[in-house]
C-alpha cells in the first residue's frame, strides 16, 4: 500500500476533516484493489488471449484494405462492379475505408483492453526535488555575479554609466516623435453626422436619393438611407456618407419593448444607424420575423423591438437611433442627429459633445 508524504495512510475519509492548526490533511491516494487478472492466474490469460485476438482482427483490417487495394479498384480491377463506374468508385471506398477503419479501431481497443485489464494500475508519486539550491551553490553564484560585475568596472566608470542610462531613456522619445506627425486630433467630428448639421432633412433613398414618404415604408420593410442634403457636392462628402449612414425599418408598434426607442419613431417606423458598434462593417442584414439586424462581419446581432441591443456577438452598443418624424407633406424627417455617436466605441465617446 501507498504512503502519503506525510507519513500518514492514504484514505479518502480524511480529506473533508480539517487539520488541527487549519488547512486539510494530505488526501493520498485510494487503495489499489485488485483486478481479475492480478488475482486469477486464468483471469489473466483469458484477458491476455482477448487482447491478442482484438491485435489479430486489426491484422485482418489490414489484409483486407490491402487486398481491396488491389482487387476493388475505381478504374481497373472491381470484383463488384463494372470498372469506371460511379459504382466501382463506391465499392472501392467502402471497401478499402472498412479495411482502415477495423485495422485502426482494433488496435485501439486492444490496448485500452490491454491497459485497463493487464497493465499495472498502481498510482506512484514521485517527489519533487527541492528547488532551492544548496547554500554552497547560491555562494558561488552570488560570487560570480558580483565577480561579473567587478569585472566589468562598472563601479568605477559613473560618467559612463550615466550617459548609458539617458540613452536608454532618451530612446523612446524617438519612438513618440513620429506621433505628432500623424495629423490634426478629430475633435468632436465623431460626435456629430450630417443629420446633426443639417436639422429637419428629409429621409432619402440611398441609391437614388429620392425621399421617403411614411406611407412607402410597408410593414417588416427595410430602407437604406442618406440625408437628402448629402449631395456629391457637399465637402468631404464621402466622409459624411460614411457616417450618415442609416437603415429604417417598420414593425408592428405593439411589438416595441422599449418606450424611449418606440418613441423616437413613427407609427412603428425606426431608424438606426447602419454602422456596426463593433467595428464598423455595415448591418444590412434584417430578419422580418424575430425582427433583428445583423452584422455579417462578425455576427453581431441588433434587436430592432428593443431599441436595437445588442442581443449576440461581439459589440457592446446598441446601434444609435435616430430621431424621426413626419412633415406636413408626409415624409420622413430628421430632427437631429444619432442619439449618440455612430461606429465603434472610442475612448471619450460619452464626453461632452
Ligand atoms: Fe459588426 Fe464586427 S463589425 S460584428
Amino acid at each position: 500500500m501507498n504512503t502519503n508524504t506525510d507519513g500518514s495512510s492514504p484514505s479518502r475519509v480524511s480529506t473533508l476533516a480539517p487539520k488541527e492548526g487549519g488547512g486539510f490533511p494530505n488526501p493520498g491516494l485510494p487503495p489499489h484493489s485488485p483486478r481479475q487478472a492480478d488475482i486469477s492466474e486464468p483471469a489473466e490469460k483469458r484477458a491476455e488471449r482477448l487482447v491478442a485476438f482484438l491485435f489479430l482482427l486489426s491484422v485482418a483490417g489490414t489484409v483486407v484494405f490491402i487486398a481491396a487495394y488491389f482487387l476493388v479498384t475505381p478504374l481497373d480491377t472491381n470484383i463488384f462492379a463494372e470498372e469506371g463506374t460511379p459504382r466501382a468508385l463506391w465499392w472501392s471506398n467502402l471497401v478499402t475505408g472498412l479495411g482502415l477503419a477495423i485495422a485502426v479501431f482494433f488496435i485501439g481497443a486492444a490496448a485500452v483492453h490491454w491497459a485497463k485489464t493487464l497493465m499495472p494500475d498502481q498510482e506512484w508519486v514521485e517527489e519533487r526535488h527541492d528547488i532551492r539550491g544548496s547554500d554552497e551553490t547560491r555562494k558561488i553564484a552570488a560570487e560570480m555575479i558580483t565577480g561579473g560585475l567587478a569585472e566589468t568596472g562598472i563601479g568605477r566608470r559613473p560618467v559612463m554609466v550615466t550617459a548609458m542610462v539617458a540613452a536608454l531613456a532618451a530612446l523612446p522619445i524617438a519612438v513618440l516623435a513620429p506621433l505628432s506627425t500623424l495629423g490634426p486630433l478629430p475633435g468632436n467630428k465623431l460626435h456629430h453626422t450630417f443629420w446633426g448639421h443639417n436639422p429637419g432633412q428629409r429621409l432619402a433613398r440611398d441609391h437614388d436619393g429620392t425621399p421617403i414618404k411614411l406611407s412607402d415604408v410597408a410593414m417588416n420593410s427595410i430602407f437604406h438611407v442618406m440625408p437628402e442634403g448629402l449631395t456629391h457636392e457637399t465637402p468631404h462628402h464621402l466622409e459624411e456618407r460614411a457616417k450618415a449612414a442609416a437603415v429604417i425599418v417598420r414593425i408592428d408598434p405593439r411589438l416595441g419593448q422599449n418606450e424611449e426607442s418606440m418613441s423616437m419613431g413613427v407609427q412603428g417606423v425606426l431608424a438606426f444607424s447602419k454602422i456596426c458598434t463593433h467595428v464598423g462593417c455595415p448591418v444590412a442584414l434584417y430578419e422580418q420575423q424575430t425582427h433583428h439586424m445583423l452584422c455579417p462581419c462578425h455576427q453581431s446581432t441588433f434587436d430592432v423591438t428593443d431599441g436595437a441591443k445588442v442581443i449576440f456577438g461581439p459589440a457592446h452598443r446598441p446601434l444609435p437611433q435616430l430621431p424621426i418624424e413626419v412633415d406636413a407633406e408626409g415624409y420622413l424627417v430628421a430632427p437631429g442627429d444619432f442619439t449618440e455617436p455612430i461606429g465603434p466605441s472610442f475612448w471619450n465617446i460619452h464626453k461632452d459633445k
